[in-house]
């Protein structure tokens, strides 16, 4: 069993790391849960994934592996243990099981959705593949497992583009996020339309069958919150701030942000340059976790953007469930097989490393 430190060791680096972010009491109660997890973890072999968004003490204290989607995917389908519990939503937590249909995959709250994941159904996708017939589909990883077995590839903010490429199609069904899919009609030199609701829009499409994204009006409930306006009024005050945004957000906002890219490519941006203040387009415990990584810089954000379901995995919460094995995720197996086929397709296809908006910056 490997070492564990104990619970003062444990407070210590929080407090290293987080004493400018989370009041010392608080510090001191996340650290012994901290501690009680890391414990039971060895005990059990478990591994504990965690998405960027955790908050900062879960962040820096219980993950054995912290990252995007894309990173976390490669994590679950490349780890020996068992079981796996996943701090993140609940459909990270469904790719989880997905790829490892025999171990047990654990999320510390069933209450963990996603906006996006839950603007689209099965059904919606087999229309669309009626309407279209032949048209290849991708699904963004942020879709639940039976959207996924519809699709033929899946795909993450770290690699849509890529995937789409991949395809060499020149209609493609690219589902459910209405913004991430401007961004990448924009970055892979696509047209775009929206069938549901534009008939007229079909009818351009059989007119001109070509270099085609077919979307879908589903939203990430923080990122659309983000405005032009937001940069412009901050870029007044600080001219020198580096504006990051997240390609979930508008194309205008990305457009008038220097960098776009998936969560780790915003991280690794911010590690590998220099600037005097960084403002990050996106969910807001991902500014702390940086600013905990990178105490020289000063990150400015706009904080009343938390999301709600990333928000529901406390630390009370992941030391229940590798407590009481709760909450165990289930994907019904024909459901799994097929959405197993996307995800895989994505994972040989996507190589290393998590790539972002090449208009602004490249290889981070
Ligand atoms: P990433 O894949 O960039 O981490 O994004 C996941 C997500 O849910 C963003 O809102
Ligand atoms: Fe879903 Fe948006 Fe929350 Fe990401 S930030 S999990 S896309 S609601």
């Amino acid at each position: 069993m490997p070492t564990i430190e104990g619970a003062t060791e444990t407070y210590l680096k929080l407090r290293e790391k987080l004493q400018d972010v989370v009041p010392d009491f608080e510090l001191r109660h996340k650290a012994q849960l901290a501690f009680e997890i890391n414990l039971l973890k060895a005990e059990r072999g478990a591994v504990i994934l965690g998405h960027n968004y955790m908050e900062p003490a879960l962040f820096h204290s219980v993950p054995d592996f912290t990252g995007d989607s894309l990173e976390l995917s490669r994590k679950a389908a490349n780890t020996h243990a068992d079981p796996i519990v996943f701090c993140g939503v609940q459909f990270m937590a469904e790719t989880a099981k997905i790829l490892n249909p025999n171990k047990t995959v654990l999320i510390p709250s069933p209450n963990a959705g996603c906006s996006l994941a839950a603007s689209i159904t099965a059904e919606d996708v087999r229309q669309l593949r009626k309407q279209f017939p032949g048209v290849p589909v991708v699904t963004y990883i942020n879709t639940y497992a039976d959207v996924k077995a519809e699709s033929d590839i899946c795909c993450t903010s770290g690699n849509a583009a890529a995937v789409i490429e991949s395809l060499h199609a020149d209609t493609v069904i690219f589902l459910p996020d209405e913004y991430l899919a401007k961004n990448v009609a924009k970055e892979t030199g696509k047209h775009i339309i929206f069938p549901v609701g534009d008939p007229l829009s079909v009818k351009r499409l059989s007119q001109e069958l070509d270099c085609t994204l077919v979307g879908w009006r589903g939203k990430c409930e923080v990122h659309e919150k983000f405005s032009v306006e937001d940069i412009r009024r901050i870029r007044e005050q600080f001219p020198d701030v580096v504006v990051l945004a997240h390609p979930e957000c508008s194309p205008e906002v990305v457009e008038a942000a220097d960098f776009s890219g998936s969560t780790s490519a915003m991280i690794r941006y911010v590690e590998k340059t220099h600037a005097p203040r960084y403002l990050l387009l996106t969910e807001c415990s991902m500014g702390d976790n940086i600013a905990a990584e990178n105490p020289e810089k000063e990150m400015l954000r706009l904080c009343s953007v938390r999301c709600p379901h990333m928000n529901q995995i406390t630390l009370e919460d992941t030391l229940s469930s590798l407590r009481y094995d709760r909450y165990q995720v289930e994907v019904p197996e024909g459901i799994r097989v097929r959405a197993r086929r996307a995800l895989e397709r994505m994972l040989e296809i996507s190589g290393s490393s998590s790539s972002s908006n090449p208009r602004i910056a490249s290889s981070y």
